[in-house]
């Protein structure tokens, strides 16, 4: 293990230390059996500094991890740094001004996603970047040159239309714009939204007509942008907001809806129901008031638009710290029964691993029960991404797929779990070197990217 200096920061401790070295490796121990039926990549990428350091938690390079699989095989782990211009040259400062408004200066540390035959690299200030199967990068893309501005780490491809929604923020005006891609790949909207000012609008939230912006108060500052830190920080006098908007609309359509103040990084689904719109989140009370590091805990939420009245509702579902929630691809923007989240009520201490405990958490909204699958003792995961069967027969049937990180062999593994029976032992997991800490990915299908 390498040594950890005091200096060295929280981020980067534990299996939060970045791995540089690319490898791919094609002979992986499978215990279990890998469902036949499975054909394509779990992919993910997170936060992984190539010089070793960073100055905060997002601000890393990115690295897809991805294991392919076909025919109940386990064809190859690969992984690979996004060539973005911080690659090609690391001593390019991701806070220097110009680098920041330069499109093309991604991080593509955040999500990947599959579209219209592509493979999407993204982080919410600049443009996406394609890569191949093989997770090398192709180069960014600003839609054959439509896109004006960032395209957001969370865009939702709606199940029904194929269409991607998105949306990209900006530290100038416009703030905030809405983007929509067709399910052709082609970006045929963009629209430019009115918000309070310049917010960090991480995800958004779509249903079978609209979509939903989270105007919330964490908000751009440019003395801590000057200063070298995080350039963004809580202010208690931005009004906390919702505003929906029909999925072809404008500006001047935009209903705003007022909420207590918090933050939420991550909406877990959103749905109508008659005159009402349903969002279930992992909700902040609120984000980085006294400084870039103060992250409360996050919980389930479900607030309810009554879009009669113009009232929120705002319901506390859980008391149990949980993140990255998702959904069946499936329900995207339709009412889901089941949501799944990463729980952390255990993170334990960056410089004792083995003091960590991580979880699957299966959330059932029709019947308002928690299951768990426990990892046990030092035992780690990330971001549960579901994976359908087949031929499914229920919301939940099919697979729940993660890395986890085990600190006492400091190596990882790509569980796949049974998402309908939360069973505690893995369908299939798949050794793996470590794999560090990371944020968001999927399950690209063959038939959607190769
Ligand atoms: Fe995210």
């Amino acid at each position: 293990m390498a040594a950890v200096l005091d200096s060295t920061p929280v981020h980067l401790r534990g299996n939060g230390r970045p791995v540089v070295e690319e490898q791919t490796i094609t002979e992986l121990k499978v215990n279990g059996s890998i469902p036949s039926e499975l054909d394509g990549r779990y992919v993910r990428t997170g936060a992984n500094p190539l010089s070793g350091t960073s100055a905060h938690p997002f601000f890393g390079d990115g690295m897809i991890h991805g294991v392919r699989l076909l025919e109940g095989r386990a064809e190859w782990y690969r992984n690979r740094y996004v060539q973005t211009p911080f690659i090609a040259n690391p001593s390019v400062d991701i806070l220097d001004p110009s680098v920041m408004m330069d499109m093309k200066s991604s991080k593509a540390n955040t999500h990947v996603i599959g579209h219209a035959g592509k493979i999407l690299a993204l982080e919410e200030g600049h443009f996406p970047y394609v890569v191949d199967g093989d997770l090398g990068t192709v180069g960014s893309t600003d839609f054959g040159g439509v896109l004006k501005g960032s395209f957001t780490a969370h865009p939702k491809i709606c199940p029904v239309t194929g269409e991607l929604l998105a949306f990209g923020y900006s530290a100038l005006e416009p703030y905030l714009r809405y983007l929509r891609v067709s399910a052709a790949g082609d970006l045929v909207q963009t629209e430019n939204i009115t918000v309070g000012g310049p917010t960090m609008m991480h995800d958004f939230n779509i249903t079978r007509n609209h979509v939903i912006f989270m105007d919330l108060p964490a908000v751009f500052n440019m003395e801590l942008a000057m200063s070298g830190d995080m350039p963004i920080r809580w202010d208690d006098n931005y009004p906390a907001r919702l505003g929906v908007m029909p999925r072809d609309g404008t500006d001047a359509q935009v209903t705003w809806y007022d909420i207590n103040p918090c933050y939420v990084f991550h909406p877990m689904n959103s749905y109508e129901e008659g005159d009402t719109i349903v969002l279930d989140v992992a909700r902040f009370s609120h984000m980085w008031r006294e400084s870039s590091m103060d992250f409360p805990s996050p919980e389930l939420w479900r607030w309810t638009i009554d879009t009669v009245t113009g009232k929120v509702s705002e319901e506390q579902i859980d008391d149990m710290a949980a993140e990255f929630p998702r959904v069946a691809d499936s329900v995207v923007g339709l009412k889901h029964r089941y949501g799944y989240m990463m729980g952390m009520s255990e993170p334990g201490n960056p410089d004792d691993p083995m003091s960590a405990s991580g979880a699957i958490l299966k959330y059932d909204r029709e019947k308002g029960e928690r299951s768990e699958i426990q990892f046990g003792r030092g035992r780690v995961g990330g971001e549960p991404v579901f994976v359908p069967t087949e031929n499914p027969n229920s919301e939940d049937d099919g697979y729940l797929m993660t890395y986890v990180y085990d600190a006492s062999s400091d190596s990882s593994s790509l569980v796949i779990m049974d998402a309908a029976t939360m069973d505690s032992t893995p369908v299939a997991s798949i050794d793996l070197p470590r794999i560090p800490n990371g944020f968001h990915g999927s399950w690209i299908p063959a038939s959607v990217a190769n």
